[in-house]
């Protein structure tokens, strides 16, 4: 057989034809599920968009996890544990939802501990106070439901739905982070002076979270094309400030923008901008925390050993014992 005969005996793939379909799924704004054809740089895109969201979830555990041993009361630890738990759970979801795309959990954690992707800037921050478990949760678990509510409809199936039920409990972690706030500031003077500290350290890294100014966001235009992304970075950081303002009104504390306030002929409030070049060193590696994340996360995956080795050789004990059967 010739190369030219092998041509001619494989069915013609139609590319043009599967494009075409892809985008007319995506402009009816229908879900593309794990086995329907899409193009690569969407599968490309999409893994690493949801795998950055899977990490962040998980290195998220580790700012506020620190405070488990040291809340103030047994309701508080109660609370935080169940919230830290949650983040477990949102990075499983997330990672379910990557491995859709044909790269493996194995794979994705390595990607993670080897520094090959990213996770959310704002984990690299330490936790210097309790009032900090207040203020992640209002202000961080907040501006995570800015970006994740949109993305409820994005255009992959399995992201799309893993984002309906961790939005839900994103929610409850944002109430409980306020609630915890509005307790500590009917307190005492220092521990509302704790709260503003903490609200002072957080406020600028929270704004960083929707990503930088939308001209300097490479992937924006295309990830909005293709239904990924459903709102630009500055419309959603934008949203976030419009929801805080009121909220830190009533809680009573300021943010440490001197440049924030109403526009009525806008509509929205006019704020400063983050410090961009402070992102980018933590993007890079350079925060204050991101060596001791990414070594935290490596000595727990390695700890896990045995624990992989062991459902591993359990699973092949047992497929071992149904093969015997079956052949019996
Ligand atoms: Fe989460
Ligand atoms: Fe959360």
């Amino acid at each position: 057989m010739t190369a030219t005969d092998l041509d001619a005996a494989a069915p013609a793939v139609d590319e043009a034809g599967l494009l075409a379909g892809f985008e007319a799924t995506i402009a009816r704004s229908d879900r593309i599920e794990p086995r329907d054809w899409m193009p690569d740089h969407y599968r490309k895109t999409l893994i690493r968009q949801v795998a950055q969201h899977a990490h962040s979830e998980i290195i998220g555990m580790q700012p506020e996890g620190a405070w488990i041993t040291r809340a103030p009361s047994l309701r508080r630890k109660a609370i935080l544990l169940a919230k830290v738990q949650d983040e477990a759970g949102h990075g499983l979801y997330l990672y379910s939802a990557c491995e859709t795309l044909g790269v493996s959990r194995q794979e994705l954690t390595e990607m993670l501990i080897e520094v090959k992707q990213k996770y959310s800037s704002i984990f690299n921050y330490p936790t210097l106070s309790y009032a900090d478990v207040g203020t992640i949760g209002w202000l961080v678990d907040g501006a995570a439901i800015c970006n994740q509510v949109p993305l409820c409809r994005t255009s992959y199936g399995p992201y799309g739905r893993a984002m309906i039920r961790v939005c839900k409990e994103e929610s409850f972690h944002q109430r409980q982070g306020y609630e915890l706030l509005s307790t500590m500031m009917r307190g005492t003077d220092e521990q509302r002076a704790m709260v503003q500290e903490s609200v002072d350290r957080f406020w600028w890294p929270a704004l960083m979270m929707f990503g930088p100014p939308d001209d300097e966001s490479p992937n924006t235009e295309q990830s909005m094309a293709w239904g990924i992304k459903r709102n630009t970075n500055d419309d959603l950081r934008q949203r976030f400030v419009d929801m805080s303002v009121p909220q830190a009104e009533a809680l009573g504390v300021t943010f440490p923008d001197p440049e924030l306030r109403w526009n009525a002929e806008r509509g929205h409030h006019d704020f400063g901008q983050p410090d961009w070049d402070e992102f980018m060193q933590v993007v890079k590696g350079n925060g204050p925390c991101n060596t001791q994340r990414i070594a935290h996360r490596r000595k727990a995956h390695e700890d896990g050993g045995w624990v992989r080795e062991a459902a591993t050789a359990f699973a092949d004990k047992q497929a071992a014992a149904r093969r015997q059967e079956a052949s019996a």
